[in-house]
């Protein structure tokens, strides 16, 4: 089943440039003038006089810090909503980021009859749903082909590119930090701390880098990309999330020796029992595509009933990449003009999250060494009727925190829950167990 959704702007194909509400160019105000806002407002300046758009308003708070020298004289600086709202603009370019007020913004300027372009992912993977049924009842458009893997066009190509298809999983490498930092650590050895602080000297991760860690960050995307490739209304809370904070150096290593290397995966596929959807740190194996993004690139593969594999990749963050994909987001609204002849309602199953994950895993253990260790980890696993594949140590460590992985046959995700859990209170461990599932190439 196909979704109709607005990712951007939902091109008519054939449609000719349509303008704003007067017949004139479509007039714009950019909420939010930080590393997107700045570089959407330079590539609508520079498209001079054959622009389509008249970029009106530009509206931040404490303004002053934000003047600058490239901007016409004909755009006006705000810190007041109402008086963009107030206006004839007809799209609030929303870049201001979170839930609030950036929600009630978009909320306002719908039924108000302005339509909206957001690149934002918080706000759109959790009132995503809502806000389009907004833009439905007010005729309007909202448009967010941004909000995911920033510059890669991959919720349009989805969308439309394989509207001929019936999308059955997708998955990808949504959190640039996330694999600048595992890529890091598998190329110079190094810890997570070290490479995270790599990461933020060059500008890969925020200061306080949780939400792209831990997961939050992608769980918000790859929640927008079931919507628009699944057709999948899955709560955003319901979404497994695990961090990679728990990964070390040592796993990289023991990856390597299983042909593998490891990436923060989001992947989701409807199944029978629901939605299999989750991100978290996973072996993948090399010769998939996954496998070879290196650094703050991202990756979408999707799988389809016809038409097989397909890949986006590019980057997925950065100020020129994200504008680029914000201002298509406009082009395809300005062949559209602003008020929307269709539905634009989408068409959504409510699917539950399913913890029935079934995969093979690898699991590692840091013990102070002692004997019986494998056959107290082994008595646990056998209890839960999970069978072991292989048993790697690599030699060079103290026995006061030996390192060794166990690889463990496909098994079903809640009993490998409830067996790491257990295993994690043996007296010998220095830690809890890692356990992270293996993406293998289909045989
Ligand atoms: N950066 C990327 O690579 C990227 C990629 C994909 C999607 N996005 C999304 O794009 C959006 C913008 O991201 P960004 O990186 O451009 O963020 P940013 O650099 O922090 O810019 C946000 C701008 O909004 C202003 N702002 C924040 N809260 C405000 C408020 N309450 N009232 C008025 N102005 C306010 C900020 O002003 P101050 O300077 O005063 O804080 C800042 O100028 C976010 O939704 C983000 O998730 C970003």
């Amino acid at each position: 089943m196909r979704v109709k959704m607005a990712t951007n702007g939902e091109r008519a194909s054939g449609a000719q440039t349509k303008a704003g509400k007067d017949g004139g160019r479509l007039r714009l105000a950019i909420a939010g003038f930080g590393t997107v806002g700045s570089a959407v407002a330079r590539i609508l300046i520079e498209q001079g006089a054959a622009s389509p758009f008249e970029l009106s308003y530009i509206l931040n708070r404490r303004i002053a810090k934000k003047r600058v020298e490239w901007m016409p004289t004909s755009v006006r600086w705000t810190e007041e909503i109402d008086e963009v709202l107030d206006s004839d603009i007809d799209v609030l370019v929303e870049l201001v980021g979170g839930l609030n007020p950036a929600g009630t913004w978009v909320r306002r300027a719908l039924a108000s009859g302005k339509s909206v372009v957001t690149a934002n992912k918080e706000l759109i993977a959790a009132e995503g749903v809502e806000l389009s049924e907004l833009a439905c009842r007010h005729r309007q458009h909202l448009a967010y082909g941004a909000s995911v893997a920033g510059g890669v066009p991959v919720l349009s190509g989805l969308q439309e590119g394989l509207a001929g298809d019936e999308l059955v999983s997708v998955s990808g490498i949504l959190n640039g930090t996330c694999n600048y930092i595992l890529t890091r650590m598998e190329q110079a050895g190094i810890s997570f701390a070290d490479a995270l602080v790599e990461a933020q000297r060059a500008g890969f991760a925020e200061a306080d880098p949780s939400a792209d860690v831990d997961g939050s960050d992608a769980r918000a995307k790859i929640t927008i990309l079931s919507r628009v490739a699944l057709g999948a209304d899955v709560a955003l809370d319901t979404v497994l999330c695990r961090s990679i904070r728990a990964v070390s150096a040592v796993d990289l290593r023991y990856a390597a020796e299983l042909g593998c290397t490891i990436r923060q995966i989001s992947h989701a596929e409807v199944k029978e029992d629901g939605l299999h959807i989750a991100v978290q740190p996973m072996l993948v194996e090399r010769g998939l595509p996954h496998a070879g993004v290196v650094g703050p690139q991202n990756i979408v593969v999707s799988t389809g009933r016809y038409g097989g594999e397909a890949t986006f990749s590019g980057n997925g963050a950065g100020g020129g990449p994200t504008a680029v994909a914000v201002v298509s987001d406009l082009i395809a609204l300005a062949r559209l003009g602003t008020t929307s002849s269709e539905s634009m309602s989408p068409t959504l199953r409510k699917m539950v999250t399913s913890k029935e994950f079934v995969m093979p895993h690898y699991t590692r253990y840091l013990v102070r060494d002692r004997p019986g260790i494998l056959a107290a980890i082994s008595q646990v696993l056998a209890t839960y009727a999970i069978n072991v594949d292989a048993v790697l140590q690599l030699p060079g460590h103290s026995r006061e925190a030996l390192p060794f992985a166990i690889t463990l046959e496909p098994s079903n995700q809640q009993a490998l829950d409830a067996a790491m859990a257990e295993i994690g209170k043996l007296h010998f461990l220095v830690q809890p167990p890692l356990c992270l599932p293996i993406l293998r190439k289909r045989a």
